[in-house]
């Protein structure tokens, strides 16, 4: 039992949401300690003893055994921690972070005709999450429904229907099925033909225009299959963006921004939405005519009353005549 504890221990290994302790028995005879922050080796954070005037940020190092302190938030110490003896590495451990995309807002409309829009994925989590697209037309409102209260009415796996709730920790079921759902019900954004849609994948940024320098090639690819996707280098996988050089009605839709994590899938769709350019006048005009039906009325009837007011004088004066 105790040994079965251990095991279950270990085997979670150090989840940055999580944090726990490492290096008790792998590094007994380390003298450095470093974190290559999201895997890069050549990013690297070498840890210092724990002091208590000078609190390390993050973590606690003690003797050999490190604690990675729980972070939700900015997760800056995900990647993996490996301790050496002079120079020699004796063992390394994953710090993990679940995927989290960066903002991504839920709708963008844009006007017909737009050039130049585009819109950004980016998922971060450790190990590197990899990104693809797929396009559907299905509404939001429809899928949130069947997926509340985590419900798997569309699982594929990990999760048993007939249990009628997924079989993942509370706060996973949702997302879980969400993304089971997309993923079923979507199509690969390339088998679409979208008119003037560039998908481009990025280590950096990608420039906001659609011309690219031979330098700007190095940093922003862009892709044409999802065979050319999936060979991407890991380090250009997690970013991608959308470049719609010209924007038309048929390019509309629900984009689905799927990352992939070991075995792990998460969604983020937003639908783009393009009016028409004159579709945001029409309001408008109609308040101008009707200000000018208003106006035209009202001259109507004030020149009316007017001449009534003639008519009635010259009746009076010629009244008064016939008097005299
Ligand atoms: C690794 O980190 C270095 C230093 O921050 C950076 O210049 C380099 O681009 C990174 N490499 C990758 C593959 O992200
Ligand atoms: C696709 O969406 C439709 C409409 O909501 C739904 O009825 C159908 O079951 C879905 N298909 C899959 C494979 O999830």
């Amino acid at each position: 039992m105790k040994l079965f504890a251990t095991f279950a221990a270990l085997a979670l290994g150090l989840e940055i949401e999580q944090g726990g302790k490492w290096g008790q028995t792998e590094c007994i005879n380390a003298n450095k300690f470093i974190i290559e922050r999201l895997g890069n080796s050549s990013d690297v954070e070498v840890l210092t003893q724990f002091n208590a005037e000078k609190p390390t940020e993050g973590y606690k190092l003690e003797g050999n055994v490190v604690e990675i302190l729980a972070d939700k938030n900015n997760r800056k110490l995900m990647g993996r921690l490996v301790c050496s003896q002079d120079g020699t590495k004796l063992s390394s451990e994953d710090i993990t972070g679940s995927i989290q995309f960066k903002n991504l807002p839920n709708a963008l409309t844009n006007l017909d005709g737009d050039v130049n829009k585009r819109i950004e994925c980016e998922a971060i989590g450790y190990p590197l999450p990899s990104l693809k697209w797929r396009f559907q037309a299905i509404d939001e409102e429809a899928v949130e429904g069947l997926c509340d209260g985590g419900k798997c009415t569309v699982c594929t796996s990990n999760c048993h229907p007939e249990e009628d709730v997924c079989k993942q920790e509370d706060s996973n079921a949702k997302e879980a099925c969400v993304s089971q759902f997309y993923q079923a019900n979507s199509t690969d954004i390339f088998s679409m033909g979208i008119n003037d849609l560039a998908v481009r994948f990025s280590n950096k940024t990608c420039p906001m225009s659609g011309e690219l320098s031979e330098a700007e090639a190095l940093d922003c690819k862009t892709v044409l299959s999802t065979a050319e996707v999936e060979n991407l280098p890991i380090n250009f996988a997690k970013k991608s963006q959308l470049l719609f050089s010209d924007v038309s009605y048929a390019q509309g839709g629900k984009y689905i921004c799927v990352a992939t994590q070991e075995d792990v899938v998460r969604t983020k769709a937003f639908v783009w939405r393009v009016k028409d350019p004159m579709a945001a006048l029409w309001p408008f005009l109609g308040l101008v005519v009707e200000v000018m039906v208003v106006v035209a009325a009202i001259l109507y009837y004030e020149k009316k009353s007017a001449k009534g007011n003639e008519e009635e004088e010259t009746n009076d004066e010629e009244a008064a005549k016939l008097t005299k």
